[in-house]
C-alpha cells in the first residue's frame, strides 16, 4: 500500500526518464513543451490508485496511466484548437505558439504513443485494457463533438440533462475508465470494477461542474486559462443553462442581450447575471453532490480496508474547491 504523495512521487519519477525523438524538431519540440508544461495528472494517479486499492503495484499501471495521460493530453491540445484558447496551464497554446498543423499533428502523435505504450502492458490484460481504452477515446471524441454543438444551439433548446450527457462523455468517462483500468490490474473483481468506474464517472462530473466555475470565476493567474474563455465561445456550460432554467422572465431577457455582447463586456455582463441568480453556489453545491456519490460508490466496495481506500479519499477532497 502506498500513500498518495508517494505515488505521486513514482508517477513522475518513473515518466521523466520518457524520452521523445529529436526529429521532426518543431513536432517533438511542441510534444515536449507540451508535456512539460505540468498539468495535475489526476488520471494516471487514479490508475495507479485503483491497482494500489487490490495489490501490489504493477509496472503494468505505470504504462497504462501514461498511456491514459498521453490520450488527455492530445484532447486538450485538440480542446484549445476547438475552443479558440490561446492559453493552457499558463503558456501560450500549441496553435499559438507552433502551429495549427503542429497541433493537430502533436495531439495525433500522443494517441498514437499512447497506444505504443499499452503495448507493454502485460498480455493477460493488454487486450481487455486496449478494449476500454478505445472504448473511451471514441466517448471524448463523441462529447467534444456534443459541446461544439451545443455552443452553437439557441440557449432555449439546451436541457440541462443534454450538458450531462455532453460531460460524462467529454470529461467523466475517462476519469471512470482511469480508475477502473487500474482495478483491473489490481485484480478486482467485475462488481468491484464497476462500481469504480462509477465512482470515477461521478468524480468526473463533479469534476467538470467545477471545471466550468473555474471558467467564469477562478482566478487567471491559478487556472492558467484565458479568463471567461466559455462565455466568449457560447459554452453551454453548467453556469449558463442553470442561470437560464431558474432565471426570471426579466433576467432570461438580460441574458440573451448578454450573451449578444462581445468581448469583456459579454464575460462582465454574463457573470453580473450568474453572480445575481447566485449560480456559483449553486455550481459549487453540485460539486459536492457529486462527489458524495463518489463516495457512496467507493462504500459500496466492502472488500477494501478504509485503510486502503485513503489515498483516493484524499485525491478526491483536493479536487474539491481546487484552484486550477
Ligand atoms: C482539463 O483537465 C480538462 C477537463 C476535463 C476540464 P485537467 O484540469 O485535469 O487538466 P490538467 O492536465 O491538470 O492541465
Ligand atoms: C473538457 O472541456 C475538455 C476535454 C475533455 C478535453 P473544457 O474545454 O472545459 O476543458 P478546459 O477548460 O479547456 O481545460
Ligand atoms: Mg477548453
Ligand atoms: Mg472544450
Ligand atoms: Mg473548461
Amino acid at each position: 500500500m502506498n500513500s498518495l504523495n508517494d505515488l505521486i512521487a513514482r508517477y513522475f519519477s518513473w515518466c521523466n526518464r520518457i524520452e521523445y525523438p529529436e526529429e521532426p524538431r518543431r513536432l517533438y519540440d511542441a510534444s515536449r513543451y507540451f508535456l512539460e508544461s505540468g498539468g495535475k495528472k489526476i488520471r494516471p494517479i487514479l490508475c495507479l490508485l485503483g491497482n494500489d486499492l487490490f495489490g501490489e503495484m504493477s509496472y503494468d499501471s505505470f504504462h497504462a496511466g501514461y498511456a491514459i495521460d498521453l490520450f488527455h493530453n492530445s484532447s486538450l491540445v485538440h480542446d484549445d484548437i476547438i475552443d479558440h484558447a490561446p492559453l493552457r496551464r499558463g503558456r501560450p497554446a500549441i496553435h499559438i505558439k507552433y502551429s495549427l498543423p503542429t497541433a493537430i499533428l502533436t495531439g495525433d502523435i500522443f494517441i498514437a504513443y499512447a497506444f505504443a505504450h499499452l503495448n507493454n502492458v502485460r498480455e493477460q490484460y493488454r487486450h481487455q485494457i486496449h478494449t476500454q481504452f478505445s472504448r473511451v477515446i471514441i466517448e471524448v471524441c463523441e462529447g467534444q463533438q456534443m459541446d461544439f454543438d451545443l455552443e452553437r444551439r439557441e440557449l432555449q433548446h439546451v436541457s440541462y440533462q443534454e450538458y450531462l450527457k455532453m460531460i460524462t462523455l467529454k470529461t467523466a468517462a475517462l476519469m471512470g475508465a482511469s480508475i477502473r483500468i487500474g482495478a483491473v490490474i489490481g485484480g478486482a473483481d467485475s462488481q468491484e470494477q464497476a462500481y469504480l468506474y462509477e465512482f470515477g464517472k461521478n468524480l468526473g462530473i463533479a469534476f467538470q461542474i467545477y471545471d466550468d466555475y473555474l471558467d467564469a470565476f477562478g482566478e487567471p493567474s491559478e487556472t492558467g486559462k484565458q479568463p471567461g474563455g466559455d462565455i466568449l465561445e457560447n459554452k453551454k456550460t453548467a453556469l449558463l443553462i442553470k442561470t437560464w432554467e431558474a432565471g426570471s422572465t426579466s433576467q432570461k431577457k438580460a441574458l440573451k442581450n448578454a450573451m449578444s455582447k462581445n468581448g469583456f463586456e459579454k464575460v462582465s455582463a454574463v457573470l453580473e447575471l450568474y453572480r445575481n441568480t447566485k449560480v456559483d453556489i449553486w455550481a459549487t453545491d453540485k460539486t459536492s453532490e457529486y462527489t458524495q456519490k463518489a463516495f457512496y460508490c467507493l462504500d459500496m466496495i466492502t472488500g477494501v480496508t478504509a485503510e486502503r481506500k485513503a489515498g483516493l479519499i484524499e485525491l478526491t477532497n483536493q479536487l474539491l474547491g481546487r484552484r486550477c
